[in-house]
């Protein structure tokens, strides 16, 4: 699987949530770049407690900032987060049952969701922080 290229595009205008975001694309790129991982329980356990763990963190940090600068898609933000703690859920406890093909799926689902997440989703508030000069 290729990693994910980080690039220019991928700036929402804010310096904490771009650093955060960069962060958790390094994480999936070291998960995509472990094929053997899979083989070995422990360091996987420890890879994706790291990575939920610190997109839980970013996920408080970035709805705290959208909240605190009163940004009004800050409903659509938590739901897309909402949703993304039901999915790797599932998709963790499916690799940690050892189902075939399960890592395949939870890193795809990762790689294809913060691409989408930041590129769409959060780039939304990129013109609310360029328009209001609030950015952090
Ligand atoms: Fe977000």
């Amino acid at each position: 699987m290729e990693p994910i290229e980080w690039n220019p595009n991928f700036s929402v205008g804010v310096p904490s949530m771009d650093r955060q975001h960069l962060t958790i694309v390094t994480l999936i790129n070291e998960l995509i770049g472990s094929p053997d991982l899979e083989a070995d329980t422990d360091a996987l356990h420890l890879a994706l407690d790291q990575l939920t763990r610190y997109s839980e963190d970013h996920f408080l940090a970035e709805e705290a900032l959208l909240e605190g600068t009163g940004y009004p898609e800050l409903l659509r933000q938590k739901e897309e987060h909402r949703e993304f703690r039901r999915r790797i859920a599932l998709l963790c406890h499916d690799t940690a049952l050892g189902k075939p093909g399960g890592l395949n799926r939870l890193l795809t689902f990762l790689k294809d969701w913060w691409t989408h997440h930041i590129l769409v989703e959060d780039m939304r508030y990129r013109p609310y922080f360029e328009n209001q000069e609030l950015s952090p």
